[in-house]
């Protein structure tokens, strides 16, 4: 791989040892994939923040690293953690305090504390051709496909070692030719919420793997609704990259979404929608205990929804509602008094917490409801949770009946 003078004299030492570490496995990686050069990003984002991901050791690592003087050199934001640094959720201590060690070592290297898998709701919005070093899968799929920015599916490390050099690997999505559509589908079911969309992105994620698949006929999605769909082919597949034709910004048409390549179409319909729902949905018992919405976490628009259909009611004695976002939104939606709506109906509003990566097993739930399908997909083999997967009023139903129903 070819290196200025001026990332050389980063790989030989002279910006000091975190920035040579850095600059180590930046080049492994471009070897491994090819990659000519490493070019300059915009803004990176580190994922597998959690004690899960890091352990102790990753926790003495980030530590060192701190105490060594690494610091980022672009606007690099946190993904999700696993606890809810604002209030007590009754988690292990032996879970909480490492976790805080881990979230502080990075806020000491520069990195937003906030903590969130959306922080392109805050902020921190990359455009349209911008080369950005993110990880965690849903907000890759988000940045590439529906901002049009240029960004690899990064792991905690890689993304990490590009906010500390401002640098990453030339490769895959970074390149015109790599981003080209693979399979057409041509959805003839009408879609509504996010559910259909993350049961219908469950189904083709599933199917397709890493490859990048083109929609026509997606109708007319929200933001909400696209973050789902996003992040259920992202977890079901490896999906990095979508297209939808007279929808995202490089999907005009056809023609130049392929650009030449020989495709194979394959249609969606009530049949394909109904599997992606059976897919993520594992309830046996229909008394459930857990109620759990906001992966990825909430915006201001779906905590205000949720709100709406929790005023005046109560969560049943013996469930747990949990709704998850970040410290932004719920500061807005603590001014709004949504926040107070929620929370005296009994319900939580975390903040940072990621459910998934939080050990709720710990706790002792046995059933979950959710309206996410990258929850749905992950918590029973992640945290051993049966889940029932259903939109926004079934999830809030089943919360204040303490049962589950079609
Ligand atoms: Fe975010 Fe955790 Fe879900 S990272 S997308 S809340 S699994």
């Amino acid at each position: 791989m070819r290196l200025t003078d001026e990332q050389k004299g980063m790989l030989d030492g002279g910006r000091g040892e975190p920035v040579q570490v850095a600059m180590e496995m930046l080049c492994a990686l471009g070897e491994i994939y090819g990659a000519e050069e490493l070019i300059p990003i915009k803004s990176a984002h580190c994922a597998g923040l959690s004690l899960k991901s890091h352990g102790i050791a990753g926790m003495k690592w980030a530590e060192d690293m701190a105490a060594k003087g690494a610091r980022v050199v672009v606007p690099t934001t946190m993904n999700v953690i696993g606890v809810d640094r604002s209030r007590d959720l009754g988690l292990p201590a032996d879970w909480v305090e490492p976790q805080m060690r881990i979230e502080k070592a990075y806020e000491a290297m520069g990195c937003f504390g906030t903590s969130s898998c959306v922080p392109y709701y805050y902020s921190f919005l990359p455009r349209f051709g911008e080369h950005i070093a993110w990880a965690e899968s849903s907000a890759v799929v988000f940045t590439n496909s529906v901002l049009g920015a240029r960004d690899n599916r990064e792991g905690g490390p890689s993304a990490w070692a590009a906010g500390i050099t401002g640098f990453t690997p030339c490769y895959g999505l970074h390149l015109d030719e790599n981003r080209r559509g693979d399979i057409l589908f041509r959805v003839t079911v009408p879609l509504h919420g996010i559910t259909d969309y993350g049961a219908l992105g469950n189904y083709v994620g599933k199917m397709v793997g890493e490859k990048i698949p083109v929609f026509e006929g997606l109708g007319r999605p929200s933001t909400e609704e696209l973050v789902y769909f996003g992040s259920a082919l992202a977890s079901a597949g490896g999906v990095a990259l979508f297209h939808a034709i007279g929808l995202t910004p490089e999907a005009p048409d056809l023609e130049t979404v392929f650009r030449g390549k020989r495709y194979e179409v394959v249609e969606l319909g009530e049949k394909e929608l109904a599997q992606g729902y059976d897919n993520l949905t594992s309830g046996k018992s229909r008394d459930v205990d857990f109620v759990a919405l906001g992966c990825p976490h909430c915006s201001l628009n779906q905590v205000a929804q949720l709100a709406g259909l929790l005023q005046g009611k109560k969560v049943k004695d013996g469930v747990t509602m949990w709704i998850h976002t970040n410290m932004a939104v719920k500061a807005m939606a603590k001014e709004l008094g949504y926040q107070k709506t929620i929370e005296d109906a009994g319900a939580v509003l975390t903040q940072d917490l990621c459910v998934v990566l939080g050990n709720p097993e710990v706790l002792g739930f046995k059933t979950m409801v959710t309206h996410s399908p990258k929850m749905a997909f992950y918590a029973p083999g992640g945290n051993g949770l049966d889940v029932w997967y259903g939109n926004e009023e079934k999830c809030v139903r089943a919360a204040v009946t303490g049962r589950w129903e079609d």
